[in-house]
């Protein structure tokens, strides 16, 4: 504007004065129409940044939404992943830790001093740890020690003796009544002594009488006296615990002892129990003046079974089986009534005997019509079962070699002869035959 105003004249006339107003009036107007379309355009084009912006804000609110979210997670993450370090170390750490003694509290002084005794034998008297209630601080239980210190770290819950736990029968024998030949008698007589008490428990206390608490069976070898308790575990409902004399006689002085009483124990716990010791003579020898520790140790056992045997109540619900074939041998303690008070004797099996045992063994067999059993049960004077069942087997080997379909009456015959012969020949021949 001022450049028209400096460019033209100085104006005149009113006439040039009127158009220089024109003009200039004219170029006011354009200029503000263009300054008004000017602003329209910038409005439009603020209102369009406007726009753009806060696309791009709620994109970004969006984005950080994502972000902060992805960001917990990874937190979480990262806590997981801590604390599974922890974990590992802790268990790596623990894996790395020395191994801790295990010991026997055997006596209690005060609430920190403890007298512990060591699997290894000597005794300490050692601080507990403070995690452990004092209360359960009782003599006899087992606890781990610290290798360095001895000090008591943890208490075990008390267990038994791994040996133990393998002498109760999970799966009763497949021998039953029905397999025994020739044992009527006796099969009553330990019914009534061991089932009956523990099945109808109430008879014996209406009449008031204490039932039986152990039965030793007794007799020579090979005439089912193992048999028989085999028998007793099949029919029986109760828990059977199954151990021979000689698997209690250990190597370390008290073992054997200790493993008679844990076997009383777990007996008791488990109760009703029937506890068969085979072979009883390993153990209850009679007691003489011991010459060696071994002979020693024997006998702390028997002594620990007496005082087991006596330790329970006679209507409880544990009975002993004992079995043996040299009861001239055990001690007299085992045999008075209290203990065994049930001695029942398996003589060797007369003919009738003899006959229903060959009849059990020969249930499976094919044989022939004319075989007769009776004959044979009288020509087998003086042999126990095992025998009637090594030459029912016999028999069976003779008919398979000559390629039979049945064993025949011969087959016997030749099998009693073989059995017999076996059976005089004596070890030192058998020995001969075997180096020959
Ligand atoms: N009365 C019987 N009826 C049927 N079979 C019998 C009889 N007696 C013994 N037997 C047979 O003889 C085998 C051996 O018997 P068992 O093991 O019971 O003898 P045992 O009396 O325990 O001998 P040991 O005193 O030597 O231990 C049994 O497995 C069984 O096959
Ligand atoms: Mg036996």
């Amino acid at each position: 504007m001022s450049d028209t105003l400096h460019q033209s004249p100085e104006p005149q006339t009113p006439e040039e004065l009127y158009r220089l107003y024109r003009t200039l009036s004219e170029q006011l107007r354009e200029q503000l129409a263009q300054i008004e379309t000017d602003k329209h355009d910038l409005e439009v084009q603020m209102m369009e940044r406007v726009g753009n912006l806060e696309s791009r804000n709620l994109e970004l609110r969006e984005q950080l939404r994502q972000v902060e979210a992805d960001k917990r997670y990874i937190e979480t993450q990262k806590i997981r992943y801590e604390r599974e370090v922890r974990k590992l170390k802790s268990e790596s750490e623990q894996l790395r830790s020395p191994p801790l003694i295990i010991g026997t509290v055997t006596d209690v002084v005060d609430t920190t001093r403890v007298i512990v005794r060591s699997s290894a034998g000597p005794r300490f008297l050692v601080r507990s740890s403070p995690s452990i209630n004092p209360e359960d601080l009782k003599p006899g239980a087992r606890c781990t020690l610290n290798q360095q210190s001895l000090a008591i770290v943890e208490l075990l819950p008390n267990s038994f003796d791994s040996q133990v736990y393998g002498m109760e029968l999970v799966d009763s024998p497949q021998e039953n009544y029905a397999d025994i030949g020739g044992l009527e008698k006796q099969i009553n007589e330990i019914k009534e002594a061991v089932e009956l008490p523990l099945k109808r428990p109430e008879l014996f206390r209406n009449i008031g009488i204490d039932p039986p608490k152990g039965v030793l069976l007794h007799g020579p070898p090979g005439t089912g006296k193992t048999l028989l308790a085999k028998a007793v575990a099949h029919e029986t409902n109760a828990h059977f615990m199954r151990v021979v004399g000689s698997e209690l006689v250990q190597k370390y002085i008290g073992e054997g002892a200790r493993l008679v009483r844990e076997l009383f124990d777990l007996a008791k716990k488990k109760a009703p129990t029937i506890i068969f010791i085979d072979e009883i003579d390993a153990v209850g020898a009679s007691r003489t003046e011991a010459n060696t520790s071994g002979d020693r140790e024997v006998q702390r056992t028997l002594m620990q079974l007496l005082a087991g045997m006596d330790g329970f109540d006679n209507r409880g619900d544990v009975k002993i089986i004992g079995a043996t074939n040299r009861i001239d041998i055990l001690d007299k303690a085992l045999l008075r009534p209290g203990r065994f008070d049930r001695i029942i004797e398996i003589p060797l099996p007369d003919e009738v005997g003899r006959l229903s045992i060959l009849k059990v063994h020969c249930r499976t067999l094919t044989m022939d019509d004319d075989v007769d059993l009776v004959r044979v049960a009288k020509m087998t004077d003086g042999k126990n079962g095992a025998d009637l069942r090594a030459i029912c087997m016999e028999a069976g080997m003779f008919a398979i070699r000559k390629e039979r379909p049945a064993i025949l009456d011969e087959d016997f015959i030749a099998a009693i002869e073989k059995v017999d012969l076996d059976f005089n020949r004596g070890p030192a021949d058998v020995e001969g035959a075997m180096f020959a």
